[in-house]
């Protein structure tokens, strides 16, 4: 098949396209920037937030099965203080829709668990998102991005799938100078015994172990592909809720250190529970999430170190 990405030197694109070449498909990867983790990528620099404001819609080197939009501002904190990047991931969005309404390719969608808000603390059946729960502009943007999806599907019946990834850490996720994310930043830290702050104690969250949300995200795209499903929104996760104690104690215990840690309330806009239904995603694509936390993270820290940025 061949399969365009957008945000494909991003952490979860970067993963998708070396999975995806693996097993034989075409890829073409498509960001602002170059990736900086593989070489192995058939490159196109475009700016979509450019192309949004333009009204013009992707022009692919050569017409894709399936297109995955993965491009966004993808940090919740950052969109607290700079709302109107929120703005502009619903502007990214465009230029996909339209170029996927004109050839009629299926699209997915990486949407956020964040569209659950914080109500729903434990959540047992899977339930609609809803705008009034809007915890963040980045939710907002999310939130505003699936309705879209859905209004493309009922409106001019475009195949498409929206993915609600959560947490998602390991490979390809420790370029901190770009990104701070929690696991790779604990590493990081918690190895060269710095200190660490870590925003809501209470917090539960659902840590997906990014070969997991590969292998979900490639199934969909098959299933999509081949007409199987259409219109559905998918939790992708691991399924079980852990705090952020446990993260810090798994990360000190794995790397042999004692972490000095500073507890603060959570942020704002920042979601403080959430354990995903991940019943749909066996149902219709057979995601069975096969690494648990600390297997992951032992993961994480084995390959932030080959990769050379622990000491
Ligand atoms: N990683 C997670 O835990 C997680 C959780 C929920 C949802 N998501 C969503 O999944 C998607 C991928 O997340 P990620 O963690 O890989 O994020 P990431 O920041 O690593 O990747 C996003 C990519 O989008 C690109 N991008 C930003 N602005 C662009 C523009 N104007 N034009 C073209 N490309 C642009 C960035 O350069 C970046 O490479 C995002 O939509 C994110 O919101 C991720």
């Amino acid at each position: 098949m061949r399969i365009l990405i957008t945000g494909a030197s991003g952490q979860i694109g970067s993963n998708l396209a070396v999975a995806l070449l693996q097993q034989g498909h075409a890829v073409e990867a498509t960001d602002i920037r170059r990736n900086t983790w593989t070489d192995k990528l058939n490159e196109h620099i475009v700016d979509l937030v450019a192309l949004g404001r333009q009204s013009q819609p992707i022009s692919p080197r050569q017409r894709p099965d399936v297109l995955v939009h993965l491009a966004a501002h993808a940090k919740v904190f950052e969109l607290v203080q700079s709302p109107h990047k929120a703005a502009e991931n619903v502007l990214m969005l465009f230029p996909i829709l339209e170029y996927a309404r004109r050839e009629g390719v299926p699209l997915v969608l990486a949407s956020s668990r964040e569209v659950y808000g914080d109500i729903h603390q434990w959540i047992t059946a899977e339930p609609t998102a809803d705008f009034v729960v809007s915890r963040s502009p980045y939710s907002a943007s999310k939130i505003a991005a699936e309705a879209f999806l859905y209004a493309y599907h009922q409106c001019y019946n475009l195949p498409c799938l929206a993915f609600r990834f959560s947490n998602v850490y390991g490979r390809y996720d420790c370029d901190l100078s770009r990104m701070e994310r929690v696991i790779p930043l604990f590493i990081d830290r918690i190895a060269r015994e710095l200190p660490i702050e870590v925003y809501g104690r209470d917090k539960i969250l659902d840590f997906t172990y990014v070969d997991d949300c590969i292998s979900g995200v490639v199934a969909g795209i098959a299933q999509l592909a081949a007409g199987k499903i259409s219109n559905e929104t998918i939790n992708l996760a691991y399924g079980r809720g852990y705090a952020l104690e446990d993260v810090v104690n798994i990360i000190g215990a794995g790397l042999g250190k004692t972490p000095q840690v500073t507890w603060l309330p959570a942020r704002a806009g920042e979601v403080t529970r959430y354990v995903a239904d991940i019943s749909k995603a066996t149902r219709l694509l057979g995601y069975a999430p096969r690494t648990c936390l600390s297997a992951g993270l032992l993961q994480s820290i084995a390959w932030q170190r080959e990769a050379g940025f622990l000491k």
